[in-house]
């Protein structure tokens, strides 16, 4: 029986080896990484697992083109992928490959489980089909014959297949979605609702048109379709389902697992299909699932056709690992897309990395070396700003508890650098250089060099987690020992003695704008290697002119909410309006909004969406619209203006 109180269970999507991976993927191993240190650190027995998905026709094809077979393909990317998370420190404690017999075999035998339940049936499927999302669409999904996902032009096909009843689950899964908080942000649990409202279709779990994955047990001219093989990777990691004579120790103490993270386009699967998967074989289903944001570039996926991808491999040569994950962390909001620019990674990276805490460890070892010889002094009588600094460091970690319960790395991050701009106030208050003229106020001096090193050493145990190499740099450069312990970021005053001394800056400062040239280089230089063309940049439309000033009263007049769309159609009888039914808490709204030319009504549905309410009610085209919806007037890149996931529907914009 699992423990939530001793067991923590973590894991990262099991990512294609189809190529290298860039940023955006990483982006998911370094917050999964973060969080089982932050359990391992609070004293946790962590299992942290990731690794990587690799049958499919994607794959296959890809070895035909490279003259390899598929397991030599594989094989090579799944090398360069362990290496980007060695060099990235990742602490995974299990690395799982679809290709591993230890897998295989599992999946074969939970596709008989539910065989035998009866929850598998044979019979043909037809429908549109993407090769490269190795995914089929329904009409309604794909009505033009366009990937939904990936945008690409696809086809007609079909071919005899097993099907798993997905749709005889759906009102256990309406159950959990309705009673727990097993989907989180809420926001999505919407969205996967209104797709079960939909009627779920039962889903096509057996290929025969190509040969690269597992077979189907029953009948060897199938084999078993990528998401049923790849979903199972959770339980086959802990050796679920055993063979004869085989410990189910890992499985009993892990399973079910705490969290599974994972991007905002796998969500459905993670969320429906594994739970569905699940229930067939009676097992237990997982007790979260995260769905996260995506890292965009110029608003849109990186990709590398576009030649836009960022090689995280590239920004650790140049900045370190832990500046980057650092950035990863503090700049994005889990559930939400975010930007990826170099400009405000390098401005993070300078003003909280150089300037804050840099400077703070900097300052605080040369002091201890100039003024008390390189030896940290015992705690001394509380004066002045010392109360405020000591409760402020020792509170912190109660509120990055609080965010990483959230996982609101962000948040947390911004707790724990409130203590680094807190200290390095207390220096500026205290002036140790100018006590350090008057002997008479050597104690003071003492006692304020001490609460520095205190508070430094309290900030290094609570980065630990998300920055552990500048934590063990911080701890060497204090002369403190011992692997950091959760339990003492409460206490004050345990540093008396150490042998500090200034070491090498541990994050200097940078010329951003020489950076950023250099970063820009380096970009066109691969471009250019690549062979892609750029596309010259487009003038900047004109701008309007801002309107006249309004008084406040007139702005308090607007009421701005924050909504869901739940649904959306084209308006019967206007080509460029679409018809919304927003959620705004309290009630479902229709509005009506001119953007049938940049979106289909599809995509529109879970969108988060900022609107005024207080609009009078207008008919437009026969239609009454009730309000109106925030977005950009540029009419070739219409944007609705989003407001975060995690804003709930109905909360008052001020
Ligand atoms: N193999 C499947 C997952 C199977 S899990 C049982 C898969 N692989 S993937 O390599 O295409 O994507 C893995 C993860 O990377 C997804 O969660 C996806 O959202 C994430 N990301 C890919 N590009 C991303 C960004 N640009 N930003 C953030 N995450 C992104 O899907």
């Amino acid at each position: 029986m699992k423990d939530n109180s001793k067991t923590f269970y973590i894991t990262t999507p099991i990512y294609y080896p189809s190529d290298n991976l860039h940023i955006g993927h990483t982006y998911c191993t370094v917050m999964a990484d973060a969080m089982a240190r932050f359990k391992r650190l609070q004293g946790f027995d962590v299992r942290f697992l990731t690794g990587t998905d690799e049958h499919g026709q994607k794959i296959q094809k890809k070895a035909i083109a490279a003259g390899v077979t598929p397991q030599e393909y594989v094989d090579r990317v799944v090398a360069g992928i362990k290496e980007l998370w060695a060099t990235m420190e990742i602490s995974y404690d299990d690395f799982i490959r679809t290709t591993e017999p230890r897998h295989m075999k599992r999946v074969q035998e939970i596709f008989r489980r539910m065989y035998a339940k009866g929850d598998i049936y044979k019979s043909a499927y037809e429908g549109w089909y993407c090769t490269d999302c190795e995914a089929f669409w329904t009409d309604t999904q794909a009505p033009d014959g366009i990937c939904p996902d990936c945008g690409r032009k696809i086809g007609r096909a079909s071919e005899e297949a097993y099907f798993f009843k997905l749709s005889n689950y759906a009102d256990k899964l309406r159950e959990l979605f309705t009673t727990t908080d097993f989907l989180q942000p809420q926001t999505r649990v919407n969205e996967m609702l209104s797709f079960i409202d939909q009627g779920l279709e039962d889903l096509c779990i057996s290929r025969s048109s190509f040969d690269w994955g597992i077979p189907v047990p029953i009948d060897e001219k199938h084999v078993i379709y990528v998401w049923l093989d790849a979903l199972s990777n959770y339980v086959t990691a802990l050796n679920y389902p055993p063979a004869d004579g085989e410990s189910t120790e890992l499985y009993e103490k892990y399973w079910p697992v705490d969290y599974h993270l994972v991007g905002k386009e796998i969500v459905r699967f993670h969320s429906i299909i594994w739970p569905a998967m699940l229930m067939s074989i009676d097992e237990p289903i997982p007790q979260h699932v995260l769905g996260h944001g995506w890292l965009l570039i110029d608003g849109g996926k990186m990709s590398k056709s576009k030649g836009n991808v960022v090689d995280p491999v590239k920004l650790i040569e140049r900045y370190g690992v832990d500046a980057l994950k650092y950035f990863l962390l503090r700049e994005y909001t889990f559930g939400s897309d975010g930007q990826f620019t170099n400009e405000v990674m390098l401005n993070r990276m300078n003003f909280d990395l150089a300037n804050d805490l840099g400077n703070l460890v900097s300052r605080t070892t040369s002091m201890i070396e100039k003024y008390c010889g390189g030896i940290v002094p015992g705690p001394g009588k509380e004066e002045g700003p010392d109360a405020e600094l000591k409760e402020m460091a020792t509170g912190c970690y109660k509120l990055v508890e609080a965010a990483m319960d959230k996982f609101q790395f962000n948040i947390a991050l911004e707790e724990i650098w409130k203590v680094i701009r807190r200290t390095n106030k207390y220096i500026d208050e205290t002036m140790p250089w100018a006590l350090a003229k008057d002997p008479a106020q050597k104690n003071r001096l003492d006692t304020v060099m001490h609460n520095l090193a205190d508070a430094l050493r309290i900030v290094s145990i609570l980065i630990f987690p998300f920055m552990h190499t500048t934590s063990s740099k911080i701890r060497e450069q204090m002369g403190i020992g011992g692997e950091p312990l959760w339990k003492d970021v409460q206490i004050f005053d345990m540093l008396n003695g150490q042998v500090a001394h200034k070491g090498e800056a541990i994050f200097p400062r940078m010329d951003v704008a020489k950076e950023l040239e250099e970063l820009e280089a380096m970009n066109a230089a691969a471009k250019a290697a690549a062979g892609i063309v750029e596309e010259p940049k487009e003038e900047p439309a004109e701008v309007e002119p801002f309107k006249d000033l309004i008084e406040f009263e007139d702005f308090e007049k607007i009421d701005l909410r924050a909504g869901t769309i739940i649904k959306a159609e084209k308006h019967p009888k206007a080509d460029k309006l679409l018809v919304f039914q927003v959620d705004l808490g309290s009630e479902v709204r229709q509005i009506i909004s001119g953007v049938a030319g940049s979106y289909t009504p599809e995509e529109c549905v879970g969108m988060h969406v900022m609107a005024v309410v207080n609009l009078k009610p207008r008919m437009l085209r026969g239609l009454e619209s009730h309000g109106m919806l925030c977005f950009g007037c540029d009419l070739k890149n219409n944007k609705f203006t989003f407001v975060g996931a995690d804003v709930p529907n109905g909360q008052i914009i001020a």
